[in-house]
């Protein structure tokens, strides 16, 4: 039970489309017929809606943060449900299994899991942003270290939730890494993508 509750509630909460669900309700249409057409806080930026953005990075990540918490409260394994409510983004059965790419979500449930390493994920995903401006490329540099450093600070059961989601948040991003290798990925804030 301590795995199956927790799966289930992680799972049904990370369902959640919030990129969706806020663009829709303002009246943009469907944001997966915009840019990359990602349900993510990246691509509602490519709507010109900054505040929408900054509302589905906040939703999408209180929601991994959430299913954690709810997990601590409830003596259920926490690394469980941040994993389960990050399947849940990526694989929402109410989009028919076709959701985000998991990096808000994630990140959120880092913060709750161990909030070291999630600053240390927010820190190398600003950094790398501020750098390079490329969101999935952030993405990518703070998904691959962060399993290393939980693993390096003694958590070796939150690294191997971690490094669950890196390996989807690395499959997730395939066509934008192929984007990146080819010089063709759009930077943050720039109103098109090349595809989804
Ligand atoms: O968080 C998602 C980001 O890494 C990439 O989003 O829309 O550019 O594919 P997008």
């Amino acid at each position: 039970m301590t795995i199956l509750l927790p799966l289930i509630l992680g799972y049904l909460l990370g369902s959640i489309p919030f990129g969706l669900v806020i663009t829709k309700a303002a009246g943009l249409g469907d944001i997966r017929s915009v840019g990359s057409g990602n349900i993510g806080a990246t691509n509602v930026l490519r709507t010109g809606r900054k505040d929408l953005a900054l509302a589905t990075l906040l939703l999408d990540g209180g929601k991994g943060a959430i299913a954690v918490i709810i997990a601590y409260l409830m003596g259920w394994r926490p690394e469980v449900a941040g994993a389960a409510a990050f399947l849940g983004h990526c694989f929402p059965v109410w989009l028919g299994f076709k959701g985000g790419k998991g990096v808000a979500t994630f990140m959120g449930t880092l913060f709750a899991l161990h909030f070291p390493a999630g600053i240390f994920a927010g820190a190398t995903w600003l950094g790398v942003a501020y750098i390079l401006k490329y969101s999935s490329l952030s993405a990518l540099v703070a998904a691959a270290a962060t399993p290393v450093v939980l693993y390096t600070m003694g958590k070796p059961f939150y690294a191997l939730a971690a490094l669950f989601m890196t390996l989807l948040i690395f499959i997730r991003h395939k066509s934008n890494i192929v984007r990146l290798l080819a010089g063709e990925e759009p930077k943050i804030g720039a109103k098109k993508s090349a595809e989804a």
